[in-house]
């Protein structure tokens, strides 16, 4: 018996593939590289020492989708597969509907046609929208998303759940990330932007490494302690280990929940700057810039239900998240590429 990882060989899918391997469990991967690399793939399997399938697949494509359900015996499907870039989303909505909601919808044909009904999907925090007060809590109304990107969330965490409703044999956890940040211990794998950074932490790296001159920080007339915005960072590994406890649920019981992954506690840019300035030694030059357009001033998880139904719970700290972020930039200044 197999999980299947779409969009594993990602930032947050590889992750948790390793954390998979480490667990016992059979792991296969999909993935249409169109954000990743296959080194990737190749160092999972050094990290862990275990063999991983890999599928160059998209999950639009119902016949490479059969053909990897026939030749496998799947059990649950971690479902990573994306696009991710907000502005991005803002400028080709077709694309992030395409890909996000159509994708999913052709996987869920795909499933239902083998059988396989566990299904762990990667949600956001954005789907709160703005007008929700953090601490965010799962019974909270879904907000008004503010670009496609969120957009495609909401809509796909409703497909989901109406699929629950019409066929009670499926068992889904739709887990809200939110801000996730560092990388594996080795530094062998992390987070590999195509481009300029748009996210907070790979943009601070670069800055660290001297790709970038200088951090623009969005707005300092926040209502927030130190006037930036505030957020709740995640480690990466924090957030892979909480897909063991989603998969877990999935694999034992049938339902639809919603779960929020985060640490419960916000952090400001500067807070951020000045942890990642502690742990590494490094000055990081920054100006005070407009704010970005959709931001919102603070996102913070209230991650209880997390701890009661799942047993999990974040145990990296920021100074743990900047050491580890340094490790794989400062190791992998090209990424991927050698
Ligand atoms: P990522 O871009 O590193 O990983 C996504 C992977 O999906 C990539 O490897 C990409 O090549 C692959 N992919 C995209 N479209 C595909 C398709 N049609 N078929 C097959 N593969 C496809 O992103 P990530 O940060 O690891 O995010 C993983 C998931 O978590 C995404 O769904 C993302 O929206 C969600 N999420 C991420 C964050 C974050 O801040 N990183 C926050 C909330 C939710
Ligand atoms: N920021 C800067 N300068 C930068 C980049 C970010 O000051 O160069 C600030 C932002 O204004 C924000 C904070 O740093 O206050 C965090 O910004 P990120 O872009 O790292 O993260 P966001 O919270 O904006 O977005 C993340 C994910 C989205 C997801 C959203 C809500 O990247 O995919 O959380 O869940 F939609």
């Amino acid at each position: 018996m197999s999980i299947l990882v779409t969009g594993g060989s990602g930032f947050i899918g590889s992750h948790t593939c390793v954390e998979l391997l480490n667990s016992g469990y059979d792991t296969i991967i999909l993935d249409n590289l169109c954000n990743s690399k296959s080194e990737s793939v190749k160092r999972i399997k050094e990290i862990t020492g275990k063999d991983v399938k890999f599928y160059e697949c998209d999950i639009r494509d119902r016949e490479g989708l059969d053909k990897i359900f026939a030749e496998n015996s799947i059990e649950a499907v971690i479902h990573f597969a994306g696009l991710k870039c907000v502005p991005e989303s803002i400028s080709d909505p077709l694309s992030y509907y395409d890909n996000n909601i159509g994708g999913t919808v052709t996987l869920c044909q795909a499933m239902a046609a083998a059988g396989c009904k566990k299904i762990v999907f990667s949600s956001s925090a954005t789907v709160y929208g703005s007008e929700n007060p953090s601490p965010l809590k799962e019974d909270m109304p879904e907000g008004k998303t503010t670009n496609p990107y969120g957009t495609t969330k909401l809509y796909i965490e409703r497909v989901l759940k109406d699929l629950y409703a019409s066929d009670n044999e499926w068992s889904v956890c739709l887990l809200r990330y939110f801000n996730p940040i560092g990388a594996h211990k080795s530094g062998r794998i992390g987070e590999d932007p195509n481009g300029i950074p748009n996210n907070l932490v790979p943009y601070i790296t670069q800055v660290a490494i001297g790709k970038l001159d200088h951090l623009n920080v969005n707005g300092n007339d926040y209502p927030t302690p130190d006037g930036t915005g505030v957020r709740d960072y995640i480690h990466v590994v924090d957030l892979a280990l909480g897909h063991i406890k989603a998969v877990e649920k999935v694999l034992g019981e049938t339902g639809c929940n919603t779960y929020n992954l985060g640490t419960g506690t916000g952090y400001s840019v500067l807070d951020v700057v000045n942890a990642f300035e502690k742990a590494n030694n490094i000055k990081i030059k920054y100006e005070i810039a407009p704010r970005r357009p959709g931001d919102i001033a603070t996102c913070y998880s209230d991650p209880s239900k997390a701890k009661e139904e799942l047993g999990w719970v974040a145990t990296r700290d920021l100074t743990e998240m900047c050491e580890d972020s340094w490790r794989w930039q400062s190791n992998n200044p090209r990424g991927y590429e050698e």
